[in-house]
């Protein structure tokens, strides 16, 4: 953690300022140390990442055990994510981090909060092609893949100030009214029962004029595909839960009180062979789409 980040803090569970207290600094970041808030909450700050004890995702996105089943071999883990995924994709997600990109340069935000940096692919990219003046504030349920993910970029990017908070993006330790964008390469959409909630918090922290960048995939309405994914999503034990379809996609941006918006396909395609994920669907008809909403 960086000293600028302090600022923008609040504690999780009362909304209150915080506070710190450094046990170990190197090259101007804070490596452990403590944050807390006058009503004595307390949160560690540990290999450099603030850890709020969000605690990761069950069904999908287990990353410290992936991580413990590679040995910690961080590298391998995103070369075989990278191999199973389908080409098309891959190309078609290429296209998708382009407008990430576009919009950054535009927008010159100063500080931008990523939700659900994951293994960091949109972070990566952004971080070679975009001001190197912007913030990035890096969010995400698990504090494994954060701690990893500030090793890869500091071995890259020595100099980079780069902020890692571990947290749910449904209650963020953010304060009110304070970034200039927020950015989410398809981490609200794997938000599942939280995305509403996850919206809603996107919407609280942005500055009025500001936007959330999100990009989501989905299905054609009422198709085989979408009750593909709802029957799963069940068997998972999420109920009463869809971001799979243009329509639902509005409907829970509603829901999350962030109704303005414009929804761009980027890729279209039919689904290959897909061991990762449940969207695309093989021989299915699918969109990757970037939302903007402005506050
Ligand atoms: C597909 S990954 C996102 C990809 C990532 N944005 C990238 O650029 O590589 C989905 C991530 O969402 C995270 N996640 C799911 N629910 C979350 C929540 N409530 N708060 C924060 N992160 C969440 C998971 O831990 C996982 O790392
Ligand atoms: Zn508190």
């Amino acid at each position: 953690m960086y000293s600028e980040l302090l600022e923008f803090l609040v504690c999780p569970k009362c909304k209150h300022a915080l506070h710190l207290t450094i046990d170990e600094g190197k090259d101007d970041e804070i490596i452990t140390g403590t944050v807390f808030c006058n009503d004595n909450h307390r949160f560690q700050i540990r290999n450099g990442v603030v850890d709020f004890n969000s605690v990761e995702q069950e069904f999908a996105n287990n990353w410290s055990e992936l991580h413990k089943e590679y040995e910690n071999d961080y590298d391998k883990v995103d070369q075989e994510i990278q191999s199973r995924m389908p080409e098309l994709l891959k190309q078609q997600q290429k296209l998708v981090i382009e407008k990430f990109k576009d919009f950054l340069i535009k927008q010159k935000p100063n500080f931008v909060l990523d939700i659900a940096t994951g293994r960091g692919d949109l972070i990566r990219a952004l971080l070679e092609d975009t001001d190197p003046n912007i913030n990035y504030i890096c969010t995400d349920l698990s504090y494994d893949v954060l701690m990893y993910d500030r090793l890869k970029l500091k071995k890259r990017y020595p100099n980079k100030r780069i902020n890692f908070i571990a947290c749910d993006a449904s209650n963020l330790p953010i304060r009110n009214n304070s970034m200039d964008a927020v950015i989410s390469f398809y981490g609200i959409a794997n938000m599942a029962d939280k995305t509403v909630g996850g919206i809603k918090d996107a919407k609280r922290v942005l500055k009025k004029n500001a936007s959330l960048l999100n990009s989501v995939m989905y299905v054609e309405e009422n198709s085989e595909a979408q009750k593909i994914i709802e029957e799963s999503f069940k068997e998972y034990g999420i109920n009463g839960f869809s971001f799979f379809t243009e329509p639902n996609i509005r409907d829970t941006y509603k829901e999350g009180s962030f109704p303005q918006m414009t929804i761009e396909v980027v890729a279209e395609g039919i689904g290959e062979y897909n061991e990762l994920d449940l969207v695309p669907v093989e021989g299915h008809w699918y969109a990757l789409a970037i939302i903007d909403s402005k506050k």
